[in-house]
């Protein structure tokens, strides 16, 4: 007998509630709640049979280092942690169009000698074939398959044996089991929940790719983290070129890895040394620009901040910024008014992180008060030097972790003066270093450092 139910969910956390309200109560998210039909057709057993799983003592399960699969693109396994796993679920979300499906595929081209099972429920066989043309790798392995119901799907990864699964999107397939619509809570569990049993047992992984949607008419690939084994996100400024691939969850490498890619006309690029295209390449110095050493992951990332400060035109002046969280400009800007005495209360502040992404490593601090007082200033800071600490509410300049890291890479970028917390001499060993250090404790002492 068909039991027939009806549940709501939160389309962004995927929280189940037992009536509709504005508000999701688990993510605080507003008007995500829908109300889901599920007619669950399985029927629910009573007695086990003799197909039951046994008890096994740990110290008879003998595992052999699992070889991971490695795939071509460095920085994508440097992000996995080495490469896939057999038998892993890893779920890639981004933003409609930032170019999980160009990563995807170009990803499976590149790997000839692998057999790759790309199911696609959006794309028609011409569109993918038209996007491999533009990646344009040659030869390859690839299967594609246009199915969106989950149990064909797993019935021709049965046949084929494939050594990697790719599915484009999660949020289109759909479970015969589950009668409500196509990327549902409800729909995209299932559907998930299914590739997953078949992934484990066939030891075959699955790459899941899932759009993020601010709308929330589709459930987003949140709903699924607690379930996959890695969670990758793709992210970038559509405007800008830059894509950064992390991880939020990784079951078996570390989650502080980065990944940067460049979208090209022919695909994405991978980008092994990120500082150079961060920092635009100037002829003439000009002021409100300074250069931070900041940490992306494992990373060092040299990121240029450009601040313009003019007289504010109208009564309550603007504090805008792109890139950097504004509540930390404006304590940022109390502290250069109580502690160093300008006068920035009445004047119009614009902050801009270049290249499109996002920061909130504290270490830019130093760099985004350099970039605010030169251009007050408007006086230029060389551009030789660049700066990480972080800056405290009365004004202290703080230390900041890996700072052996960030000094060697300014070195080797040729930056000739690097400034730095007080705090972090401690232990440095400042002997193999060819960059002057400058190292402050307070934000005055600054001011007559950089001009
Ligand atoms: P896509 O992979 O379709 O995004 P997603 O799957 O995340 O929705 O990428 C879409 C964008 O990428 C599209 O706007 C065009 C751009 N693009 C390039 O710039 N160069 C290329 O070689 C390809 C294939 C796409
Ligand atoms: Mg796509």
């Amino acid at each position: 007998m068909t039991k027939v139910k009806t549940a709501f969910f939160c389309t962004n956390c995927g929280t189940q509630h037992s009536k509709w309200s504005g508000k999701c109560n688990a993510c605080n998210e507003w008007n995500t709640i829908v109300e889901e039909v599920i007619i669950v057709d399985k029927q629910k057993k009573t007695t086990l049979g003799d197909s039951r799983p046994k008890p096994v003592l740990l110290s008879s399960i003998n595992v052999e280092e699992t070889p991971r699969i490695s795939t071509f693109d460095m920085e994508f396994n440097r992000v996995l942690g080495g490469g896939l796993v057999p038998g892993s679920i890893v779920l890639l979300g981004g933003e409609p169009g930032i170019g999980k499906s160009t990563l995807m595929l170009q990803v499976a081209l590149n790997m000839p000698e692998k057999k790759i099972f790309y199911v696609s429920g959006e794309e028609s066989y011409g569109q993918i074939k038209m996007r491999a043309e533009r990646i344009n790798t040659g030869f390859n392995n690839l299967y594609l398959y246009s199915e969106t119901n989950t149990l064909s799907i797993v019935t021709e990864a049965e046949n084929l044996k494939p050594d990697i699964v790719i599915v484009d999107s999660i949020q289109t397939t759909t479970t015969p089991y589950i009668d409500s619509s196509a990327g549902s809570v409800s729909q995209v569990r299932e559907s998930a929940a299914e590739l997953q049993r078949f992934a484990k047992q066939s030891n075959i992984p699955f790459i899941l790719i899932g759009h993020i949607t601010k709308d929330g008419s589709i459930a987003g690939p949140k709903v699924l983290e607690h379930m996959v084994d890695v969670v990758m996100q793709f992210e970038g400024d559509r405007n800008h070129g830059y894509r950064i691939l992390r991880t939020s969850k990784n079951r078996f490498g570390s989650t502080s890895e980065i990944g940067i890619y460049e979208m090209e006309s022919y695909g994405l690029r991978e980008v092994s040394n990120p500082s150079e295209i961060l920092i635009s390449h100037r002829e003439e110095s000009t002021s409100g620009v300074a250069i931070a050493v900041n940490l992306e992951g494992n990373r060092v990332l040299m990121i240029e901040t450009q601040a313009l400060v003019s007289p504010a035109v109208y009564g309550t002046p603007q504090r805008s910024t792109t890139g950097f969280d504004a509540r930390r400009l404006n304590m940022l800007l109390a502290v250069l008014e109580k502690r160093c005495g300008f006068r920035l209360g009445a004047k119009d502040v614009f902050l801009n992180i270049t290249g499109g992404i996002k920061v909130d490593d504290p270490a830019i601090d130093l760099a985004i008060v350099a970039s605010i007082l030169s251009s007050n200033e408007d006086i230029a800071i060389d551009p030789g030097f660049c700066f990480a600490a972080e800056v405290g509410l009365s004004g202290e300049i703080r230390p900041i972790p890996k700072i052996e890291q960030r000094i060697a890479e300014a070195q080797k970028l040729g930056y000739r003066q690097i400034f730095i917390s007080k705090y972090n001499l401690k232990g440095l060993n400042q002997q193999s270093s060819t960059i002057r250090i400058k190292a402050l404790s307070r934000i005055e002492d600054m001011l007559s450092e950089i001009f």
